[in-house]
């Protein structure tokens, strides 16, 4: 191509931005709460397992596409094969999908870093953040009466993700998480030590570390675990692929990547220490057993935790902490979703990045801004989440490993890829792992997740939402998906090109 590709400066700060894209949300309030509910300490072995199986093989099959192909996932894809570009863009769209919502969630917790100083919320956490705060509408699914306290600060959000991604990938991309990924590790490691001191402390930490041995005999465990170590890990779903498409020709992908993985991991660790310490302090105040007050999601970050910065002594430092973690962990995730997008849309058209990043940025700030601040916001997310989870990932990183590793047969040399730049060698375990057991487990949580929705539904959740933000949207993305796959490519591109050859 005409255009010369962007390049990391260095492998650390690939390594500081694929972990800043790891940690997320996922981490500090998905991981505790699927831990508990899930065998608690004993949880920590199929969870191994499953990033030792599962995880970082996968991550190493994105490095291997991004870094050899050296391309954002239509690109990449297109590279391996002419048949397998639908699936980059299906990992676009779905990145586009979880992009339009996350920020959303950012933004709440960016106003909670702020409500949290004069502890805004009064005696009632719950009934400030629905009523108050996000102003839901109980009677209608689905409305445009806007709530201007979300639509301003989620702006702030998209106005500073896209100045991020228009510096460009060193410059925006890998100054952003210099900074912000050591922020966060600071902040959150003071929280962690501040709610190990709290009075009951011991009391969460009991809870969420007793073995229940018998879960380990349980198959919804062990699926639980495969499908915390897929978000988590941010791997098959175009991020990873990205990112190592800006990598210099000589780079140790597979000891990346066992850094990143492990650094991740111990993040959710710690976050698990870091949250249950803080409800053991919430149920030893209220008088009343952890299992009483466990949650995970939107009810533990603003619901939960706002009353514990109400009981507690300090509570707004706490509580500044807390939310300004949040910020932190899903700006850089944020940035990772997005510019998989700017990124395809920049190798398909050879538009430069400052425009490719206010039109692919802009249209998903515009929906984005459209969809979520109005009083029908929050249903309308829960649907979208669910089923971007549930079906956007899993899916597509089934059907990828499928024609991968099945159809195109190209493991083999995405191995001697990796082997032929990196410290940590793969070999039959790893083609084990990524083509015989993770698409087997990726397949049944599709299956199982199917028959449970239709036999149980989507309890709570309006049907014309259901329909329409999930199946709708799901459905629309594989279509287009294919369309854009048939869309010709700029002329100035090697759509044959190969780091190896
Ligand atoms: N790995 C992220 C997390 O744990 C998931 C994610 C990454 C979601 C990037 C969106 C964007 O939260
Ligand atoms: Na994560």
């Amino acid at each position: 191509g005409a255009k010369k590709r962007e390049v990391w400066s260095g492998r650390s700060v690939f390594i500081m931005a694929a972990i800043g894209s790891a940690v997320g949300l996922g981490n500090i309030w998905r991981f505790p709460y699927i831990a508990y509910e899930n065998g608690g300490g004993a949880f920590l072995i199929p969870y191994l397992v499953a990033l030792l199986t599962a995880g970082l093989p996968l991550l190493f099959v994105d490095y291997a596409i991004g870094h050899k192909f050296r391309g954002s996932p239509p690109l990449a894809f297109r590279r391996l094969a002419r048949r397998a570009e639908f699936l980059g863009w299906w990992q676009v769209l779905v990145c586009f999908v979880i992009g339009v919502y996350y920020a959303v969630i950012i933004a709440w917790a960016a106003r909670y870093t702020f409500f949290s100083l004069s502890e805004a919320w009064g005696d009632d956490a719950e009934g400030f953040f629905l009523e108050s705060f996000l102003q839901v509408d109980g009677d209608s699914s689905f409305g445009m009466s806007f709530v201007p306290g979300v639509a301003w600060p989620l702006l702030a959000v998209w106005i500073l993700t896209l100045g991020v991604l228009a510096l460009g990938v060193q410059r925006g991309i890998g100054n952003a998480n210099r900074f912000f990924v050591p922020l966060l590790v600071i902040l959150f490691g003071a929280l962690v030590v501040r709610a190990l001191t709290l009075e009951g402390a011991t009391v969460g930490l009991d809870a969420f570390f007793t073995p229940n041995w018998s879960a380990l005999t349980d198959t919804s465990v062990w699926i639980a675990a495969y499908a915390q170590i897929f978000f988590s890990l941010s791997v098959a779903f175009g991020i990873m692929i990205t990112y190592s498409s800006y990598l210099k020709r000589k780079t140790n992908l597979t000891g990346s990547g066992l850094v990143v993985g492990f650094s991740n991991s111990s993040f959710e660790v710690l976050a698990g220490i870091g949250v249950f310490s803080a409800l053991g302090f919430m149920a030893q105040a209220q008088g009343v057993a952890v299992d009483e007050v466990v949650a995970g999601g939107i009810g533990l970050a603003f619901i939960a935790f706002p009353t514990i910065v109400s009981e507690m002594p300090g509570g707004p430092i706490f509580g500044v902490l807390f939310f300004g973690s949040l910020v932190f962990a899903g700006f850089t995730s944020l940035i990772s979703i997005i510019q998989v997008a700017v990124s395809a849309f920049e190798d398909k058209t050879g538009l430069g990045r400052v425009p490719a990043v206010l039109t692919i940025g802009g249209v998903s700030a515009i929906v984005s801004l459209l969809l979520f601040p109005t009083t029908t916001g929050l249903n309308t997310l829960d649907v979208v989440d669910r089923f971007a989870n549930q079906f956007g990932i899993v899916g597509v990183a089934f059907v990828a490993l499928i024609v991968v590793a099945w159809m195109l047969r190209r493991l083999p040399d995405l191995r001697d890829h990796l082997n032929s730049v990196s410290s940590f060698k793969v070999g039959k375990g790893w083609l084990l792992f990524t083509g015989g057991v993770t698409p087997i487990v990726l397949g049944y949580m599709l299956f199982s997740e199917i028959r449970d929705r239709l036999a149980e539904g989507y309890g709570g959740l309006p049907d014309d939402l259901v329909v329409v933000f999930g199946w709708g949207v799901q459905a629309a993305v594989i279509v287009a998906a294919v369309a854009l796959s048939f869309v010709p490519w700029r002329k100035s591109i090697d759509l044959s090109y190969d780091l190896s050859d």
